[in-house]
């Protein structure tokens, strides 16, 4: 077993990126491990039993829908046969809450029902306060699955959004 928390996430090269490596630097570098789901596979993954989970919104459908990031698209069918039991999963996921207000950071709720599926304990469940949309898949119970962060409009919130969600999440991994 892996003590550390694996820090997952794609796609690369945008703000999903920037976010799961401030994400990393912030839990500290010794305590986690930051992979791309590019370069993940269940064998890679198999010894962590803390994960945080992150993707983007792309494309107002799901996971199998031909707009979401080509990472994630790829790695999902290998995703969808993981097991989860035992481990405990946080999940982010970034968005943009004026060009999508109907559909903000709905591909966090697509993450959420493969980990609960699986057997995850599913922790870092956060509040709608705070954030400005219409409507949005991503909230189970009044709260979000995850953190949303919105990068396009925000980006001035985020460091802030992760202090207050990591803070939450010591307590709950
Ligand atoms: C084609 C396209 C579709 C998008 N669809 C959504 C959406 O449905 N919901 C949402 O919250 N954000 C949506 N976004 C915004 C992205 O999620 C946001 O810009 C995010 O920061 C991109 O992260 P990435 O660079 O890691 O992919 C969309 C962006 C693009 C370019």
């Amino acid at each position: 077993m892996n003590s550390k928390i694996a820090v997952l996430y794609g796609p690369k090269g945008g703000n999903t990126e920037k976010i799961a490596k401030l994400i990393a630097k912030k839990i500290g570098h010794d305590k986690c491990d930051l992979i791309a789901v590019r370069d993940a596979d269940e064998t890679l993954l198999a010894p962590y039993n803390k994960l945080i989970i992150g993707g983007s919104t792309i494309g107002t459908h799901n996971w199998s829908h031909s707009n979401t990031s080509v990472d994630w698209d790829q790695f999902m069918p290998k995703f969808k046969k993981m097991n989860f039991a035992g481990k405990k999963v946080a999940i982010f996921g970034l968005g943009d809450h004026l060009a999508y207000t109907n559909h903000f950071v709905d591909e966090m709720f697509s993450l959420y029902q493969v980990l609960k599926n699986n057997g995850a304990t599913i922790v870092g469940q956060w509040p709608t306060d705070g954030y400005e949309f219409n409507e949005s898949a991503a909230i189970v119970n009044g709260k979000f699955v995850g953190l949303p962060i919105d990068e396009d409009h925000e980006d001035d919130l985020s460091e802030g959004r992760i202090d207050a969600w990591l803070n939450t999440l010591s307590a709950q991994m």
